[in-house]
């Protein structure tokens, strides 16, 4: 907390309540993370689960640590994690409560327990949904992989003339519209397309969509048409019904269309959060595969994360890149 101190009262004054308490990697236990998002503290275990003596007294620190009342959860999302969800550990009445946090004055809905496994804010994009917000005014933007629309919120709450939002999950989907609402975003130019990416980017960029799947699925169509600023943040791997999102061995196949359907001088923020691509390497990945689309990349700039992410020698696992194409 005393190494949080100033960033968390940064945080404060741009209206920001939810954070990285520790971030156990490379703060000192390996497999433990506590998060604040406004009202509720969320612990989570990537290794071992913690036994309830464990838990019990986690949650005593960080009473005394924060020094302000909170509804507090755990979560334990290792291997070890196989049993139903509500079994992983005795279930409390506050995970299944749907509070609100804020950042940046923009206000989104959380809950420690739904259906899926992610909370529904990740908290080390805040630098890339910061940025988006503060460029966005008069864009149009495409927000790819879109999961609860914090992009896309940051896009429209920033002035963008219009946002598309793209997942295959509904359920994700349906809580970016609440998160919309909650901050009085017209449903006019916030638009939500429950499709596969995949599908919907390479029609966009004049790409064919069929493949060896698309011809026996029914799928919503598309014209081809350019957006002023895409946002690209894949998860690691996926299996979708047109290609697998594969980051390690595969970024190009994502990249490509995306700068395709980006605008001649429009952006592409593209984002890798896995932790063993390197860099440099994924960079130079990024202008080769532009470049050979006939649409080099002008200019490339990171997105540093914000400092509740300390990384190891300023590697961080989510590398974010701005590219002018
Ligand atoms: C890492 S999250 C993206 C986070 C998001 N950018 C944000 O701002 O919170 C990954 C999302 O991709 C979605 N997804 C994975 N594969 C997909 C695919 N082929 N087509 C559409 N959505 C996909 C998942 O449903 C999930 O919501």
């Amino acid at each position: 907390m005393e190494r949080r101190t100033p960033l968390i009262a940064r945080l404060a004054a741009e209206g920001t309540d939810c954070y990285r308490v520790f971030h156990g990697i490379t703060e000192g236990l390996p497999g433990l993370t506590v998060d604040r998002y406004g009202g509720l503290v969320l612990a989570q275990t990537f290794r071992e689960p913690l036994v309830p003596a464990e838990t019990e007294a986690l949650e005593a620190a960080l009473r005394a640590a924060l020094g302000m009342p909170f509804a507090f959860a755990y979560n334990h999302r290792g291997k070890k994690a196989a049993e139903p969800f509500e079994k992983w550990h005795r279930p409390s009445p506050e995970a299944l409560v749907e509070f609100v946090c804020s950042e940046g004055g923009l206000k989104y809905c959380i809950r420690a327990r739904h259906r899926g496994i992610d909370p529904w804010l990740f908290l080390d994009l805040r630098a890339g949904r910061r940025y988006v917000r503060s460029s966005a005014k008069g864009l149009s933007v495409l927000n790819l992989f879109s999961y609860t629309c914090g992009v896309g919120v940051c896009a429209a709450a920033g002035g963008a003339s219009e946002v598309w939002n793209v997942d295959f999950a509904a359920s994700s989907l349906e809580v970016g519209e609440r998160n919309a609402a909650l901050n009085g975003i017209p449903a006019g130019k916030f638009r939500q397309v429950n499709e596969d990416c995949v599908t919907v980017l390479r029609q966009l960029a004049g790409l064919s969509s069929g493949g060896r799947y698309g011809q026996k699925r029914r799928y919503q169509r598309f014209e081809p048409r350019s957006f002023d600023l895409v946002f690209l943040d894949p998860p690691a791997w996926a299996k979708g019904p047109l290609a697998s999102v594969d980051l390690v061995r595969d970024y190009p196949s994502l990249f490509k269309p995306a700068v395709m359907a980006a605008k001649p001088g429009g952006r592409v923020i593209a984002a890798n959060n896995v932790g063993s691509v390197d860099y440099d390497g994924w960079t130079e990945v990024l202008r080769r595969c532009a470049a050979k689309a006939g649409r080099p990349i002008r200019d490339l700039r990171p997105i540093e994360p914000d400092g509740d992410f300390p990384s190891f020698d300023g590697k961080p696992p989510l590398k974010l890149v701005i590219c002018e194409v």
